[in-house]
């Protein structure tokens, strides 16, 4: 941005002549000095590397090795993750962590490694340094995953926040993954990743990066095992990969690659090793369970930007109900406030909330209000008044409240990097509460406060408390919706301990899922954007949060009918089904695209209901083991390459492989299928894998595939629970998972297994429990017999 653009800017807002442009003007304005005046100037910069090792003082988990300019501690955890701090950061403070780090694993030690370096060995992994300060991350049995180069700084002469740099290789054959929300994946294709929480401010599709949660958590996925790594680090960044080459035989391997450049912030890393499960376990260990959502968050929402009034809401439960088609959630967007300002109502066309939340409850569905962190800068709001009485606003270097642009107008932002903040807000949804509200809809806090130009959120050089440690919105930037989630997650817990919160954010970081899951945000319509919601479902359940969903039909414009049907078919599938749309788009309602698709959306919707006790088993499995409920097809087979670089179909739990309808026009579909027998599920034919097959995807269902073997919890014609069971292969066993609703509270319910077999020519399904096997208390279908 330079003076041209702004005038530019102010050119072209000026012929718009909009009240909001000017102001937007104004903000970019006002950003521009107030970092120019606050931030120091980057200057001349030295460059250091660790230099030459000197020696070693073990710790327990490790120790720590010292060079002449740097030192480096290592720490092997009780759960098996690898922690690694250069120049003194430990693993704490940090955003990431759930609590506190885990205890060192006492059997790690410290020794002296080939070429006078220096390893701790550990069950699942070795960590080796070098003279230098290269560091190895080798298997048990040898295999190096990752070397890191010896890092490098640049520290301004004048003082300040160093940048760093990390080099390193992995193997030949890796794929990555991960960092966070990335619509070109899931699988992450050479190119360069801005660790940067970012409001494309436009409806985005598979071409725009960074979107609205990024993350440094890298997955690798390689024959010799997967590693997740994490950079704990919330400063603005870059991550260029390059995925490696094979030699086809000829012994001409060129490594992959993966260089970050951070601007700041602390060097340290976290390293898990094992199979992707195993993995992803360790990870929520670390970073914290997934929040279990509520039953009825399972099921199918509504959403829209302007619905306008609770007529219209009416209608529109009124239009799933004549039509039978079944709904449990209505979300209402920034339109029922009053002027856009958040924890307020537009009486005028809501004057009777409360009565209408009790209605829609009375027949099984849940309101869900947006919530917003820009508070109206103007004395008299509510929420404007106490924040000031509380000192809940970021504020800038002189003292100023520092002020944005969003949809109420000149706004100001709570300081969620405070305790005290945190817990003024999270008092403020009991107006929410007392309203009828069962969900909350986090948005627009990446923080996004809008400008003319250049980027659109708060300046950088805007103060935090970064829990009283000081600094400003550099470092604060990527965990303010974190911040967020948390006061929210914390603040209903209080009003309402009985009951799990059911929130979801736009934005967020590594450890978001401890308090809810996320949507996409505003995927554009159109079969890239369909394509572009299944990679950020994937991409951020390998990273932890497992709980997520799009905007079936697209944010903006009118799908397609047909684009719509297979939006909502994949949609059925994926853990939040919402759809929405924006106050300018085409309507989204199932009935809106003609009697067929309303017929085929409405054999989706019962679907989802039908699998209503599979879902839920998932979310709970999600919780206790890190695993998501929407898994890429190398889940439980990495090292099996063709299913490394499927990335339009996945495993829905370990019984279900969904292959969504992508393209246009498609009728039948290929899917490349993991090992072992996989059954149609709607013809019950057989296939075996591993292959790929094709397979009818005709309009009327996308093609799902149940795995041989396998008890999966449905909900039968009576409202019970059933178990559909698959036939396994003639002298192969199977089994499954059953973890019964417990209702939507704390209680914990056991976790049930079944277990298929062939006896003689009929196929028993048996509880596998304390007292051995019993029958099944509940009715079980067999399925697949005909083979
Ligand atoms: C943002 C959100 C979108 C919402 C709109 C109005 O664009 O991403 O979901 O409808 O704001 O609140």
């Amino acid at each position: 941005m330079d003076g041209r653009d702004l005038v530019r800017s102010v050119k072209a807002v000026g012929s718009g002549g909009t009240a909001q442009g000017w102001r937007t003007v104004r903000a970019a304005w006002r950003r521009r000095r107030a970092d120019a005046a606050a931030l120091p100037q980057r200057g001349a910069e030295r460059a250091r590397v660790p230099g030459p090792l000197q020696g070693v003082e073990p710790e327990p988990g490790g120790g720590v090795v010292r060079f002449t300019r740097s030192e480096l501690r290592i720490t092997v955890t009780a759960g098996g993750a690898v922690f690694w701090g250069w120049d003194g950061a430990g693993p704490e403070p940090s955003y990431a962590l759930a609590g506190s780090s885990p205890e060192p694993d006492p059997r790690a030690i410290l020794e002296p490694d080939k070429e006078g370096g220096w390893r701790v060995v550990s069950e699942r992994v070795t960590v080796a340094v070098s003279l230098h300060g290269a560091v190895e991350v080798r298997t048990p049995g040898g295999v190096v995953l990752r070397r890191d180069l010896p890092p490098r700084w640049w520290e301004p002469v004048g003082g300040g926040a160093a940048r760093w740099m990390q080099r390193s290789e992995v193997a030949a054959d890796a794929r990555f993954f991960g960092l966070g929300g990335r619509a070109t994946g899931p699988r992450l294709r050479d190119g360069t990743y801005r660790l940067w929480n970012t409001d494309p401010g436009r409806p985005f599709g598979p071409e725009d990066d960074p979107l609205y949660i990024t993350m440094p958590v890298q997955m690798v996925v390689a024959d010799a095992a997967t590693h997740l790594v994490f950079h704990d680090t919330t400063w603005d960044g870059t991550v260029t990969l390059r995925e490696g080459e094979e030699g086809a035989g000829s012994g001409h391997d060129r490594a992959g690659t993966c260089e970050l450049r951070m601007d700041g912030g602390p060097l340290r890393c976290w390293v898990m090793v094992g199979t992707p499960a195993r993995v992803l376990h360790a990870w929520a260990s670390l970073t914290g369970a997934p929040a279990l959502p509520p039953a009825w968050a399972l099921g199918h929402h509504h959403a829209r930007w302007g619905f306008g009034s609770e007529q219209e809401v009416r209608r529109i439960v009124a239009g799933y109900e004549e039509r039978g088609l079944p709904l449990d959630a209505v979300h209402l967007d920034i339109d029922h406030y009053d002027a856009h300002q958040v924890f307020t109502v537009d009486t005028q066309h809501f004057p009777k909330l409360p009565l209408l939340a009790e209605e829609l409850r009375r027949d099984g569905v849940h309101l869900v209000s947006i919530v917003d962190p820009a508070v109206k800068a103007e004395p008299g709001n509510a929420v404007y008044d106490s924040g000031l009485d509380a000192d809940a606003f970021v504020r800038d270097a002189s003292g100023q409240l520092v002020r944005g642009v969003v949809w109420p107008g000149e706004s100001v932002h709570p300081d969620f990097t405070h305790a005290r903040v945190r817990e003024w807000w999270g008092g403020l949804y009991e107006e929410r509460l007392a309203l009828g509200f069962a969900g909350f809809w986090h948005d627009m806090n990446e923080p996004t406060s809008f400008t003319a130009f250049g980027e659109s959120t708060l300046p950088r050089s805007a103060r935090h408390s970064l829990e009283g440690r000081g600094g400003d919105h550099r470092e604060a930037h990527n965990v303010y919706a974190l911040g967020m989630a948390r006061a929210a997650y914390e603040g209903l817990r209080e009003l309402v301990p009985q009951e799990r919160p059911f929130l979801f954010s736009r934005s967020g970081w590594a450890g978001m899922q401890r308090y809810g899951g996320t949507w996409s945000g505003d995927v554009a319509t159109g079969w890239p954007g369909l394509r572009a919601s299944l990679s950020l479902v994937l991409g951020l359940g390998l990273c932890g949060v497992p709980y997520s969903g799009p905007d079936v039909g697209g944010f903006d414009g009118s799908p397609s009918p047909e684009l719509y049907l297979r939006w909502f078919q994949l949609g059925a599938y994926l853990p939040l089904f919402r759809t929405h749309a924006s106050l300018r788009a085409g309507r989204r309602e199932p009935w809106e695209f003609g009697p067929e698709v309303l017929e085929h959306a409405r054999v989706a919707l019962v679907e989802r209901r039908r699998l209503a006790p599979y879902f839920m088993t998932l979310a709970h499995l999600a919780r206790r083991t890190g695993a998501p409920y929407v898994r890429p097809l190398w889940w439980g087979a990495p090292m099996d390459r063709a299913l490394r670089d499927c990335e339009d179909a996945f495993l829905l739990g370990d019984c279900l492989l969904v292959a969504p309808v992508l393209d246009h026009g498609a009728d039948r579909r290929a899917v490349q299928l993991p090992r072992g027998r996989w059954y149609d599920t709607a013809t019950e034919e057989a296939y075996e894998g591993p292959a790929q097959v094709l397979v009818d995807a005709p309009l009327s269902r996308v093609p799902v595939l149940a795995r041989a073997g396998s008890v999966i919890p449905v909900r039968g014609a009576d409202g019970g629970l059933e178990l559909e069971a698959w036939a396994p292969a003639r002298g192969r066993t199977g089994g499954g998972l059953v973890v019964a609703d417990a209702g939507d509270g704390w209680d914990e319910p056991e976790i049930e297994r079944y277990v298929t077999r062939w006896e003689g020519r009929r196929v028993v399904v048996l509880r596998d429990g304390e007292d051995g096997r019993t029958e099944p208390s509940c009715p079980v279908r067999m399925r697949g017999l005909g083979v």
